[in-house]
């Protein structure tokens, strides 16, 4: 598994632990400050105000400038309809209560804070409710256009664009109440790669040329410069159960559907009656490993 992105003009900027937010002592202190905050933090609790330092919201403008033209080519029009109404400024970082605000006006979801690792039962299980896991840090300002982990720029454009949007709100209740159903970490991790590989790393065609819809891809200016490039092969359930998660670095591997229609088809399907036997039922193969445990990460 390569952990070596590509810089956006397609030269590689080092290992993902070499990304200069891990060597910096000032960075981490600040993004840990901030992530601490949210630790202890019940589902559905508002997330703390964060007081962004102007660099911050340099980080933001210059994010949401090139990230705002490479989603106007590479992203499907379900999502740009979905971005008109999504609280996204311009010009700096916005606060979660902000983001929620207007979520919650729209399609009934908010924010709540996530500090760090967030158990899949939690993580997706809350989506039931409305709830989106999130957090509020920025990633570090040398590098704007990639990061190794989620940050609010991660949040606010990929889940926020979705959750402005019914149609994507329902496909995260629909995870969320098939999460909700089972215990076990088999069943919960058959759900969060069914996630992982469509609202995260989601891709449909228009006219035959594939367009991401997936947040991960919305919200990384170098996964849209490259997704069209990876290895796009057709929704497989039996196909994505195989594949490892690759939490860093470019996903080598993207599914696509057809049409968002048919994605919403697909995954009621799959999780509408999810339960402890679907796995056995739909004759999948056991998963091959363990799956991130935790939170599904995404740039
Ligand atoms: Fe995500």
């Amino acid at each position: 598994m390569s952990l070596t992105p590509l810089n956006t003009d397609g030269t590689t900027m080092g290992r993902a632990e070499e990304h200069p937010g891990f060597a910096d002592p000032d960075y981490v202190r600040r993004r840990n400050l901030i992530a601490d905050r949210a630790e202890g933090r019940q589902v559905g609790e508002p997330s703390p105000e964060v007081h962004y330092t102007e660099a911050e919201h340099a980080t933001w403008r210059a994010v949401h400038k090139a990230l705002w033209r490479a989603q106007d080519h590479w992203a499907c029009r379900e999502v740009l309809r979905a971005r008109e109404l999504a609280p996204i400024p311009a010009e700096g970082v916005p606060q979660h209560e902000e983001v929620s605000d207007r979520l919650e006006a729209l399609t009934g979801f908010r924010f709540t804070p996530a500090g760090g690792i967030v158990p899949n039962k939690r993580f997706l299980g809350a989506m039931a409710e409305g709830y989106f896991h999130a957090v509020q840090y920025v990633r570090h300002p040398a590098m704007p256009l990639y990061t190794p982990e989620p940050d609010v720029l991660h949040d606010v454009f990929g889940h926020g664009i979705h959750l402005a949007d019914p149609f994507f709100a329902d496909l995260y209740r629909t995870v969320g109440r098939a999460a909700a159903r089972v215990d076990t970490a088999d069943a919960l991790d058959l759900i969060s790669r069914v996630y992982w590989f469509t609202l995260e790393y989601g891709v449909t065609l228009e006219q035959r040329r594939p367009r991401a819809y997936g947040a991960a891809l919305l919200s990384s200016f170098g996964e849209l410069g490259r997704f069209a490039h990876a290895d796009l092969r057709p929704f497989d359930l039996a196909d994505l159960v195989r594949l490892p998660y690759q939490v860093a670095g470019y996903q080598p591997v993207v599914f696509t559907v057809s049409s968002l229609p048919h994605l919403a088809e697909l995954l009621h399907g799959f999780l509408d009656d999810f339960d402890e036997t679907t796995r056995d039922r739909y004759r999948l193969p056991v998963l091959s490993e363990r799956g991130f445990m935790g939170r599904p990460v995404g740039r």
